[in-house]
């Protein structure tokens, strides 16, 4: 994002005063009136300083078309004020109401086979919908007419996880959109039918208004249009937020205005980093995943906020306390877990931390959902550990406004390349983008080397070695900046299935890596994917999965890493590294997951001179961040494992930590925050 646009809360007892913020979703709609006052008395109790009101409050404040209710939003506005809670107000047009969806049948979704998305759960509305974005403006006016100048308003918070449920709408509204999409980027039906290949299966379009949505079609639909459909869908959705953001801008310019991500998991129907440069301050909604590598899934999304906000602070609008309702098996954190994740978020850049919700729901869809006051009330361990991360964060006050200190090493992230990378009709339908990428994260951590993830179009001449996991499109530019990076020393390092095709997924000619070829080195006739369940040996010792190369060396300055032992390229090379210059380009072809790139990775940090900050004792063992306010570097060391971790040889004034001086060791999900003075 461009940093210069950030503006951050604006925290009702005037700016200046460096705070976290600490909160949730507050839906008192959902309670009786003499349940707020409890609310305001657990929340002073529990340091709670910020929350978000009316995210789902549409048919309340506005129960049929021209009857508005604000009275009871005036008197939560009013009593929170009165008890010092900051408010980040919604627009409250992420659900809209059954009198306008049954007035208006025209703004529900169509999904891909033709059928209506029924009004009934939430966010039934159709990204392209004039009569929707009508609506819904109306209603963003009127709250920030009515509440703009209230002394407890923070922020605005546009809408709610824009696209969570509608990214992807197949109507006749989403296809004059995307038509009109379509004209604006190609200018010509020719270069449309240029870019789309259209010449294959006879695809040839003669007129703008043949275009459609890739609805469900005999085989596979056309994979540019698929690619266009995503850019165009992600496009529509920031189009709304715009919309709604000019209205706010236009009626309180001085009120920021932000919208919650979804940088989770697989959520990847939005280009954040796109997105990231239309709101004063990027927010992020995070919820811990299971498996092995959850941890560091939240590390990864959390470092990747952390770049979307070009390094300044960011907001955690909402995790969990505990359990979710919408995973197979919903499983409650372990003691210390809240709090571990909380502080892992704040390490990677978070001046807030807030959850979905305030008070768990009696009744609905997400009454099983954890909360910050659970259903057996605040007598409660969730509750206790919830005043108790209060506490801590209000200790952390001093890390408030600081910045992120860049590390050594970035992994970029490039949401076209996981929207190409993953499309049908493709050599496996296995490939998993961005497991790959967290796979390169865990390594990184496992070794105790600091990575960025970052956005592939950042600035990204500081870092000394650079991983670019499966960089599928690489447009011509593209390819211009990394042979720069690498022609100024940098060491890049990319994967199989990158540097295949342009930004209109055409193939890059002439044997693949295609546009990374002679920077590599290397040439590849054939892909050779694997099978699931097979695998194949290297001599590392380390197995390949997923994917093998058959990789002919071009360039007598590249020197082969690693060499497959088994399978049907063996003894032909794996890995390889070409120098050139003060830097180098490195390629690994098969997925190796986090314990085979253990094995590669001494090897590409010896090329790039990168160690770890880490004494040996703990490297792999936590998960370092580090903030700096330009005099001091405040470091969170948050421990990985189960196990009791000895961080005696790593010095600092503690802000917080297990018996903060006395005690140098971190239990299991333990962390510990440092002060140190910059070197
Ligand atoms: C999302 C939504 C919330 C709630 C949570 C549950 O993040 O924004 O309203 O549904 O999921 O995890």
């Amino acid at each position: 994002m461009n940093a210069d646009r950030h503006r951050w809360v604006r925290w009702p007892s005037g700016p200046g005063r460096a705070r976290l913020g600490f909160g949730a979703d507050y839906n008192p709609e959902q309670w009786p009136r003499e349940v707020w006052d409890e609310d305001m008395r657990a929340m002073r109790a529990g340091g709670v300083n910020i929350v978000s009101l009316a995210i789902f409050s549409w048919a309340r404040i506005q129960p049929s078309e021209d009857v508005w209710d604000f009275d009871w939003l005036d008197e939560a506005m009013d009593l929170l004020h009165a008890h010092g809670i900051a408010v980040d107000l919604a627009t409250a047009t992420a659900s809209p109401p059954p009198w306008l969806s049954a007035k208006h049948p025209e703004i529900l979704p169509v999904d891909r086979n033709g059928h209506t998305v029924w009004p009934g759960a939430r966010q039934h509305w159709r990204p392209t919908s004039p009569v929707f974005r009508e609506h819904a403006l109306r209603l963003a006016r009127a709250l920030a007419e009515r509440y703009g100048g209230h002394p407890a308003l923070a922020a605005w918070h546009i809408s709610n996880e824009l696209g969570c449920h509608n990214v992807y709408d197949f109507s006749d509204d989403a296809a004059a959109a995307f038509r009109a999409w379509l004209r604006a980027r190609y200018g010509t039906l020719d270069e449309l039918n240029r870019a789309w290949a259209t010449s294959f299966w006879s695809q040839r379009y003669s007129d703008w208004s043949q275009i459609l949505p890739p609805r469900t079609a005999a085989s596979y639909p056309n994979p540019t249009q698929q690619l266009d459909f995503k850019r165009f869908s992600s496009d529509a959705l920031k189009d709304h937020l715009r919309a709604e953001r000019d209205v706010l801008r236009a009626l309180t310019p001085d009120v920021p205005v932000t919208t919650n991500f979804m940088v989770m998991g697989e959520t990847k129907g939005m280009d954040y980093a796109d997105w990231a440069g239309e709101v004063d301050f990027v927010s992020n909604d995070h919820y811990l995943l299971t498996g092995p590598q959850a941890q560091d899934e939240l590390s990864f999304s959390a470092n990747l906020t952390g770049s979307l906000a070009g390094g300044r602070p960011w907001y955690l609008m909402e995790h969990s306390t505990s359990a979710v309702n919408w995973q197979p098996v919903n499983l409650a954190k372990r003691p210390g877990g809240m709090a571990r994740d909380s502080l892992t978020h704040v390490g990677y850049g978070a001046d807030a931390v807030c959850f979905f919700q305030w008070r768990q729901s009696a009744g609905g869809a997400e009454k099983y959902h954890s909360a910050m006051v659970p259903h057996a009330g605040v007598d409660s361990d969730v509750f206790r550990s919830v005043a108790g991360l209060g506490a801590t964060l209000a200790a952390l006050a001093p890390v408030a406004g600081t910045r992120r200190l860049r590390a050594p090493v970035a992994i970029a992230f490039d949401w076209d390349s996981w929207w190409a990378g993953e499309l049908d009709s493709h050599p496996t339908s296995l490939l998993r983008y961005r497991q790959e990428a967290l796979d390169w994260y865990t390594t990184f951590l496992d070794a105790g080397v600091r990575a960025d993830v970052v956005d592939v179009d950042d600035d990204l001449s500081g870092y000394r070695l650079l991983v670019a996991p499966i960089l599928h499109v690489v447009p011509a530019a593209l390819a211009r900046r990394l042979e720069g990076y690498v022609a100024s020393g940098g060491h890049l390092v990319t994967t199989y299935f990158s540097g295949i095709v342009d930004e209109d997924d055409h193939v890059w000619l002439g044997g693949y890596p295609g546009a990374l070829r002679d920077l590599l080195g290397i040439r590849i006739e054939e892909f050779g994917p694997l099978p699931d369940g097979e695998a194949v040996d290297l001599d590392l010792g380390v197995t390949g999965t997923l994917w093998t190369d058959r990789i002919d060396v071009t360039d007598p300055a590249t020197e082969v890493v690693a060499t497959y032992k088994t399978g049907d390229h063996a003894g032909r090379p794996a890995v390889t590294t070409r120098r050139t210059g003060a830097g180098s380009a490195s390629y690994v072809s098969t997925r190796l997951g986090p314990e085979g790139l253990g094995a590669v990775l001494p090897h590409l940090l010896d090329v790039a001179e990168v160690s770890s900050e880490l004494p040996p004792e703990a490297r792999g063992l936590v998960d370092v961040a580090v903030r700096t306010d330009g005099t001091d570097d405040y470091w969170f060391l948050i421990n990985r494992t189960d196990r009791r971790v000895d961080l005696s040889a790593i010095p600092g004034d503690p802000l917080h930590g297990p018996a903060l001086a006395a005690d140098t060791t971190l239990a299991a999900r333990q962390v510990r925050v440092l002060r140190r003075p910059r070197a």
